[in-house]
């Protein structure tokens, strides 16, 4: 069971302010051995953490990501709608993260999740994918997207990352479904996920890490099913359980 991945999504969501470097942070800190986050592009190509097409949420501005720059988005305060303590986080940069990653000093494996379902940004796949290799990084990496073309695109570009396919439910035999698009692991909605799916993806070689799941019983119920990795807004309560 210890193998089992503790990613923690949007760094350590239950305890930080999402996708800051504060939440990767204490996420490491907390025993995540994984961390996911949502990777957008803005208006002049750089990739940055964030879960939202639209700044509103995080910042308040109400720009949308693909229209601003770089520099633009730099000056944004994305900690303090989540708690005044947190006030001047910034949006990271993809760069920023990887370079956390690297420099962990364990092994940490990274879940890049594309957020092309509404927006095509272009060249995010190819973008990603140098920023990753540039950085070492390509055999502890999940690239994920509800967006499956773009995993294909992303397995033609980068054999060597594994992709994992995103699903909210009833994905029939998505192991398979799986095999056929070269992806290594489901992301599924923990509500599509039974044990004897598990069993099925486990032994065509298929990988689950269902989102998000929060609480213990939750937790305890896909340990024993055999998932290969858990995504978590609590990577505290995870480790604890895969401590005992
Ligand atoms: O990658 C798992 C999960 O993050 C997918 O949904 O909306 O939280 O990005 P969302
Ligand atoms: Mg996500």
């Amino acid at each position: 069971m210890s193998e089992l991945i503790n990613f923690a999504h949007r760094g350590a969501a239950g305890h930080r302010p999402e996708n800051t470097m504060v939440s990767f942070q204490y996420a490491l800190e907390l025993g995540a051995t994984g961390i996911e986050t949502d990777v957008q592009m803005t208006r002049d190509g750089h990739l940055v953490l964030i879960h939202d097409e639209s700044l509103q949420r995080t910042t308040g501005s109400p720009a949308w990501v693909k229209d601003v720059t770089l520099e633009e988005l730099r000056l944004l305060e994305a900690g303090s709608w989540y708690d005044e303590k947190y006030r001047g986080e910034r949006i990271p940069t993809l760069e920023e993260l990887l370079e956390l990653v690297r420099q962990a000093g364990r092994r940490v494996v990274l879940n890049l999740e594309l957020k092309n379902g509404l927006i095509q940004y272009p060249e995010l796949e190819r973008k990603m994918i140098d920023a990753v290799r540039a950085f070492g990084l390509s055999e502890q990496t999940v690239i994920s997207s509800f967006n499956h073309y773009s995993l294909v695109e992303c397995k033609a570009l980068a054999p060597e990352i594994k992709t994992g396919i995103l699903y909210m439910e009833g994905l029939y035999e998505p192991w398979k479904y799986a095999g056929s698009i070269g992806a290594e692991a489901l992301h599924a909605i923990q509500y599509a996920v039974r044990p004897e799916f598990v069993a099925e993806a486990t032994a065509h070689g298929v990988a689950y890490h269902p989102f998000t799941v929060n609480e213990i019983h939750e937790m305890t119920a896909l340990i024993q099913a055999g998932v290969a990795g858990i995504i978590t807004d609590y990577p505290d309560r995870l480790a604890g359980l895969l401590s005992n």
